[in-house]
């Protein structure tokens, strides 16, 4: 096994990410950052020098699940303290899976400023896996604001809440083109022109990806996302799915890899409002003018407010290999029902789970929980359940919630279920909410609609061929079981991916065998009560 030494300078730089100029979080000056490429049982080493002058920093391994190393997941406020500016820290860790997976700013809302990449981890030489391909690509779609993160973050932290707004564009590999300059909409005869125009306005042109006729590529898809789901469509093709897919609705958080044909990409939004942008890149067959514009029709795709395409496909994935994927554990030892509730508390617009509303404490829970240091975060437990056989889930909560630090502390080696609950919000409207664990795969065993009945739905759970994710749709109204097995030594966040949300609370910890986890690293000390420790 290999070891791949990277080293990063974070920093802000002017970029035209949609050919309008605005400050970046970079990596080496580039947003998003540069595509990691290692082999299963290799170890990676990031050395991460914050020169950000005056923000904070902490770099999440999205998907790769830390075994042995959970103070290198990059959850600041979890795993380790923040990175200070001018400080220097160190992941390191092993990948041990093959998969595509991506990484990302996990302090505050920094992930909206372009702190994001590609991981790809490859099966070692010799070991087959349950498809062929040609060649492959990897395509990471992001939403991007003209505001920057401390607006965005005040704006959700005010009286009023103001709210963050729809994405001024979409970006595919870190190219878009705001809409005032948008050809996607533009008609046929006009796309030309249109898609000129970024380029004699000093700005790049949609990404192209050249293909040879013949060839099978894959696609590695990452939705780094902060707020919006996107449908990924290649015009006149068609895509095999890879493991999991069927067709392509990618929420904040959610890559998996799609094998395909050819390629040539747009992405119409959808979920939030209809007045929203989409994203083009271009597929051109070798030998064909690169410029020329496509000769096939846009894939229209389903409404943007069209929930139950979006249901309908998170019913319809399903295990193509079973034999690849690990056997479900008939059931569980503990079972969480998690309601999610948007509420007023202390004057603030905030999300809470079962009431409780998620505030980071100043000390790492990692490092106070294995130390044994008291009053460090709210030692009272969250509720287990809420009050399912009373509460309407077509009202916002009728109670207030409360802001805690509280901890969820799981038995090691036991079985967990965990049941999102979605309800209205205090606009009285329901979204979809993307739920990524940290540390861990979980079994998808069932979505529904309304409002989960332990006793009624139980007995609808998948155990014969569930998928295996780190990140699922909670869809609107409706509710979604997943199962994992709390193995994993550490403190880990699960939480909803669209960063608005986690900042706004919407996020529940776990802690399990904390006492089993090796002596922790200094480097992520220094915060809080950790100030002081030897
Ligand atoms: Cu990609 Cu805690 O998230
Ligand atoms: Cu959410």
């Amino acid at each position: 096994a290999k070891v791949h030494h990277h080293t990063w300078d974070i920093a802000y730089h002017y970029k035209s990410l949609d050919c309008v100029e605005k400050l970046a979080v970079t990596i080496n000056g580039e947003s998003p950052g540069p595509t990691i490429h290692a082999t299963q049982g290799d170890t990676i080493v990031v050395t991460v020098h914050n020169k950000l002058e005056t923000e904070n920093t902490g770099i999440h391994w999205h998907g790769i699940r830390q075994i042995g190393s959970p103070w290198a997941d990059g959850t600041v406020g979890v795993t380790q303290c923040p990175i200070l500016p001018g400080d220097t820290f160190t992941y390191r860790f092993v990948v041990d899976r093959p998969g595509t997976y991506f990484y990302h700013a996990h302090y505050g809302m920094q992930r909206v400023a372009g702190l994001d990449g590609m991981l790809v981890v490859s099966a070692p030489d010799g070991v087959a896996e349950p498809f062929t391909y040609d060649e492959e690509r990897t395509i990471l779609l992001m939403d991007w604001w003209h505001k920057s993160v401390y607006e965005q973050a005040v704006g959700l932290a005010s009286d009023p809440l103001k709210f963050v707004g729809e994405p001024q564009s979409l970006l595919i590999n870190g190219r878009g083109v705001f809409e005032p300059f948008h050809c996607s909409r533009a008609p046929q005869r006009q796309q030309r022109r249109c898609l000129q125009r970024p380029r004699s306005a000093g700005c790049a042109p949609p990404p192209l990806f050249t293909a040879v006729p013949g060839k099978t590529y894959r696609l590695r898809v990452g939705s780094l996302t902060s707020l919006s789901a996107l449908n990924f469509a290649i015009e006149g093709h068609s895509m095999t799915p890879l493991h999991l897919l069927r067709r392509v609705l990618l929420g904040p958080g959610q890559g998996r890899p799609e094998p395909v044909p050819e390629l040539l990409g747009r992405l119409p939004r959808r979920g939030r409002e209809r007045n929203t942008t989409s994203a083009m890149a271009i597929l051109s067959y070798a030998g064909n003018d690169p410029r020329a514009p496509p000769p096939t029709p846009r894939p229209e795709g389903p409404a943007w407010d069209d929930v139950t395409a979006r249901v309908e496909q998170s019913r319809s994935l399903a295990v193509a290999h079973p034999d690849h994927v690990l056997p479900v554990p008939p059931r569980p030892d503990r079972a969480l029902l998690l309601l999610n509730t948007q509420n007023r508390i202390g004057g603030h617009t905030k999300w809470a789970i079962n009431g409780v509303s998620l505030a980071f404490p100043a000390t790492p829970y990692l490092v106070s929980m294995k130390r044994g240091l008291q009053g460090a975060y709210d030692a009272r437990p969250p509720p287990e359940t809420y009050d399912f056989r009373s509460y309407d889930i077509e009202r916002p909560p009728p109670a207030n919630g409360t802001v805690a630090s509280a901890v969820y502390r799981l038995a090691l080696g036991s079985v967990v279920d965990l049941v999102l609950q979605n309800t209205v919000a205090l606009n009285k409207k329901s979204e979809t909410h993307p739920w990524h664990l940290h540390g861990h795969d979980f079994w998808v065993l069932a979505y529904g609609d309304g409002k989960f009945d332990p006793e009624r739905d139980t007995a609808r759970f998948n155990l014969r061929d569930p998928v295996m994710k780190n990140t699922v749709a909670l869809h609107p109204k409706g509710w979604t079981a997943v199962r994992f097995v709390a193995d994993n030594p550490g403190v880990w966040l699960f939480h909803c991916h669209i960063e608005a949300h986690v900042y706004m609370g919407m996020a529940v910890v776990f802690e399990e065998g904390v006492d089993k986890v090796g002596r922790l690293p200094k480097s992520i000390m220094g915060c809080g009560r950790s100030r002081t420790l030897p």
